[in-house]
C-alpha cells in the first residue's frame, strides 16, 4: 500500500515537472493562438496549426468530418478506462484593448473568453500524458485519452458536432472532464463541485397578435401593449412562484417591441427574452408553464399569441463521482487551502451536451492576477489571463486523467 502511494506521488512529482518543462513552449503556443483568433465555425487557421502541432508532437489525429476542430488520442492499455478531455477553441467578435507585442491581428476578433489558453492547456496535458507513457509498464498509460479540440461553443453547435462526429465512440468515452478559466479567483487556485454549475440557456419570442386601432377609441381595439405589459408580469412571477426558493432560474425580457405613433394602438407586440435554469427539471417545467400560462393569459384579454421556445443549452451538471475524483487531483496538484468549491453561474456552457452522453466535470482554474493586470471578466475589451496558470491547468488535467483511469478502472 505505501509503495503504491509513494509511486502515485512519485507520478504528479512528473507531472509538475513535465508542466514546467512544457510551460514556455505552451506560453508561445498560447500566444500565437491569441495573435490569430477566429470567429465561431471559422476556426480553419487554429484547426490546421492544431492538426500541426499534433504531428510535430506524434500525437495521432483522429480523422473527423468536422469542418472546424478537431481531436486526438493517445492509445493506452486496451481494456483500460477511456478519458476525453475538450478545449474549445473559437474567439469573440470583440476587438482587443490590450497592448502588447501579441496583440490579435484580426480586427474587431479577440480570444476575450480565453479558448486560447484553453486549446493551449490541453495541448500541454497531451504532451505530458504523452511523456508520461514511459513510467507505465509496457509504456502505456493504463487507458486511453482523447482530446477534443471543440469549435463554436461561443454560439451554438460546436459540441453537438463532435457528438455527431462519433467522437464519443470507437473506443466508448468513460468520463469526460473540461475547464474554463475564471479571473475572479486566484492563478493558482482550482475550483469544483458535484452537480449543478452553470445555466441552461433557452430563449423565448412571443408575438401577441391584437386589434389596432385609433389611440381614442380603445374600446374598438384588442390592445396588444396593454396585454403584453401582463405578460411581461407574468413572466415575472414563473420563478418567484413556481420555483422552489431552493433551486435556481431566471426569466429576462430582453426586448419589447410595439407601435409606432403616438396616437395609434398597434395590432401586435413582440416580447423576447431569455430563461436560464438549473437542472433539466425546472428548465421543462419553465417552458411548460410559459407557453401555457402566456397563451391562456394573452386569449383572455381577447388576443391571440404566437409563441416560440428554443432550447440552445442544457444546464452543466457535473457527475458527483467525476468531481469528487476530480478534487483530489486538484489537492495533489495545487494543495488542499487552494482547492476550493465552485461558485456556480447562470452563464451557459455547451460542455453540457457531452454531460447528457457521458458522466462529466467542468470546472474552474483560477487565473486572476491583480498584479499582472488580470482583473477582467469574461467577454471584457481587457481580458487576461495569467499565463501561469497554463502549468497548473495542464498538470491538473493530466493528473484527473490517470486519477480516472485508477477509480474507473
Ligand atoms: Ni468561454
Amino acid at each position: 500500500m505505501k509503495n503504491d502511494t509513494q509511486a502515485k506521488h512519485k507520478v504528479t512529482e512528473r507531472i509538475l515537472q513535465l508542466a514546467d518543462h512544457w510551460h514556455s513552449r505552451l506560453v508561445e503556443i498560447r500566444r500565437e493562438f491569441h495573435m490569430y483568433p477566429e470567429l465561431s465555425n471559422q476556426e480553419f487557421r487554429t484547426t490546421s496549426r492544431i492538426n500541426e502541432m499534433l504531428q510535430e508532437f506524434s500525437i495521432e489525429k483522429i480523422e473527423t468530418n468536422l469542418t472546424t476542430g478537431t481531436a486526438a488520442i493517445l492509445h493506452g492499455k486496451q481494456d483500460g478506462p477511456v478519458i476525453a478531455i475538450r478545449a474549445d477553441i473559437d474567439a469573440l467578435p470583440i476587438q482587443e484593448e490590450n497592448e502588447w507585442k501579441f496583440k490579435s491581428k484580426h480586427e474587431g476578433i479577440s480570444h476575450a473568453c480565453g479558448h486560447d489558453f484553453h486549446t493551449a492547456i490541453a495541448i500541454g496535458a497531451a504532451l505530458i500524458l504523452r511523456d508520461l507513457q514511459d513510467e507505465f509498464p509496457g509504456k502505456q498509460l493504463p487507458g486511453s485519452v482523447k482530446f477534443f479540440f471543440q469549435p463554436a461553443e461561443e454560439t451554438e453547435g460546436g459540441a453537438e458536432s463532435m457528438i455527431h462526429a462519433g467522437l464519443l465512440q470507437n473506443p466508448s468515452v468513460n468520463a469526460i472532464i473540461g475547464l474554463h478559466n475564471k479571473p475572479e479567483i486566484p492563478a493558482g487556485t482550482i475550483g469544483i463541485k458535484e452537480g449543478f454549475l452553470m445555466g441552461s440557456v433557452d430563449d423565448f419570442r412571443i408575438c401577441i397578435k391584437g386589434k389596432g386601432g385609433h389611440a381614442a377609441l380603445p374600446e374598438k381595439t384588442i390592445d396588444p401593449i396593454v396585454i403584453g405589459s401582463a405578460v411581461v408580469q407574468l413572466l415575472q412571477t414563473i420563478v418567484s412562484r413556481a420555483v422552489s426558493p431552493l433551486e435556481s432560474a431566471v426569466v429576462t425580457v430582453g426586448q419589447f417591441h410595439a407601435g409606432h405613433a403616438t396616437n395609434v394602438i398597434p395590432n401586435e407586440a413582440v416580447i423576447a427574452g431569455t430563461v436560464r435554469t438549473s437542472s433539466p427539471a425546472i428548465q421543462n417545467r419553465i417552458e411548460n408553464l410559459l407557453t401555457q400560462s402566456v397563451r391562456q393569459t394573452v386569449e383572455a384579454m381577447g388576443g391571440k399569441a404566437e409563441i416560440e421556445y428554443a432550447r440552445l443549452y442544457p444546464p452543466v451538471v457535473n457527475d458527483a463521482k467525476v468531481a469528487a475524483v476530480l478534487k483530489q487531483s486538484a489537492v495533489k496538484i495545487v494543495g488542499a487551502t487552494h482547492t476550493l468549491e465552485a461558485e456556480p453561474t447562470m452563464g451557459g456552457e455547451d460542455f453540457s451536451f457531452f454531460q447528457l452522453e457521458v458522466p462529466g466535470c467542468y470546472y474552474w482554474l483560477g487565473t486572476g492576477n491583480p498584479e499582472k493586470g488580470v482583473i477582467h471578466g469574461w467577454h471584457h475589451p481587457e481580458f487576461k489571463v495569467d499565463e501561469e496558470a497554463i502549468k497548473t491547468g495542464s498538470a491538473m488535467m493530466a493528473q484527473s486523467v490517470l486519477d480516472l483511469m485508477d477509480k474507473l478502472k
